[in-house]
C-alpha cells in the first residue's frame, strides 16, 4: 500500500510572536508546511493572528501555508486568505456542517481545502464530504490553545479515515494536530496520520531545526 507523503507542520502559535519572521526562516529548510492558527474569540475562547499576520509572513517565505481557521464564519474571508498567500484553508466541521459551498468558493480562488474534527465529533461528520477535501485535520487536543496533552482516543478515528481513504483511492492527506511529540507521533502515524503539526515540541524546543528531524526521524523508523 503506497503510504501518502510525511510533512512536518510546526505551528507558529508557540513561536516568539516578537520575532516571527525569525522563527519562520529557522524551520523553513526543514519544515514541510508551516501551521497557522487562526482564532476568533468565538469559536474557541481565544485569539490569535488573523490575515495581515500571514500575508506579512509571506513576504518571507516560500513554505506551504497551511491556515486553520478556529472561526464561526471560516468562509467570510476566502479572498483574502489568498490574497495573504494562504495554500491550504481548513474549517472546522462544527463550524459549518455542510461545507460543499465553501469548498466551492474556496476552490475558485485557487486555496486548498481541509476539513477539520475535534476530538469529540464522530467520523460520521466528515464521511459525505470526504471525496471533496485536500485534507482532513484529526485534533487530538480541544481546540484554542497549543501546550495540551494529546488525546489518544482520536487515534480510533484516524485509524477509521486511513482505512476509508485507502479504500476508495482517495487523496486526502490526513493531520493530527495537538500534542504531537516524540512520546506519541509514532503512534499517530501508526494510526494513518500523514501530516503532523507541532507547536510546542518544534518551537519549545532549544534547536527547532533538531526538533522537527528527530520527529521525522521516528515516523521513518516506525515505518
Ligand atoms: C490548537 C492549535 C494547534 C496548536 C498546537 O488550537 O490548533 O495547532 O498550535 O500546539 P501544540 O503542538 O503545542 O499542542
Ligand atoms: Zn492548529
Amino acid at each position: 500500500m503506497p503510504m501518502a507523503r510525511i510533512k512536518i507542520a510546526p505551528s507558529l502559535l508557540a513561536a516568539d510572536f516578537t520575532r516571527l519572521g525569525e522563527e519562520l526562516a529557522r524551520v523553513e529548510t526543514s519544515a514541510d508546511w508551516l501551521h497557522l492558527d487562526v482564532m476568533d474569540g468565538h469559536f474557541v475562547p481565544n485569539l490569535s493572528f488573523g490575515i495581515p499576520v500571514i500575508a506579512a509572513l509571506r513576504e518571507k517565505s516560500d513554505l506551504y501555508f497551511d491556515c486553520h481557521l478556529m472561526t464561526t464564519n471560516p468562509d467570510a474571508f476566502l479572498r483574502e486568505l489568498a490574497a495573504a498567500g494562504a495554500d491550504l484553508v481548513t474549517m472546522h466541521i462544527e463550524a459549518i456542517p455542510d461545507p460543499t459551498a465553501a469548498i466551492r468558493r474556496a476552490r475558485a480562488v485557487e486555496l486548498e481545502f481541509g476539513l477539520v474534527i475535534n476530538p469529540e465529533t464522530p467520523f460520521a461528520a466528515v464521511e459525505p464530504f470526504l471525496e471533496l477535501v485536500d485534507v482532513v485535520l484529526v485534533m487530538s487536543v480541544e481546540p484554542g490553545f497549543g501546550g495540551q496533552v494529546f488525546i489518544p482516543e482520536v487515534l480510533g478515528k484516524v485509524e477509521k479515515l486511513r482505512e476509508t481513504v485507502e479504500k476508495h483511492d482517495l487523496s486526502a492527506d490526513i493531520e493530527i494536530d495537538g500534542g504531537i511529540t516524540s512520546a506519541n507521533i509514532g503512534r499517530a502515524a501508526e494510526a494513518g496520520a500523514n501530516v503532523f503539526v507541532a507547536g510546542t515540541a518544534i518551537f519549545g524546543a532549544d534547536d527547532p531545526v533538531d526538533a522537527v528531524m528527530e520527529l521525522r526521524r521516528i515516523i521513518e523508523e516506525n515505518d
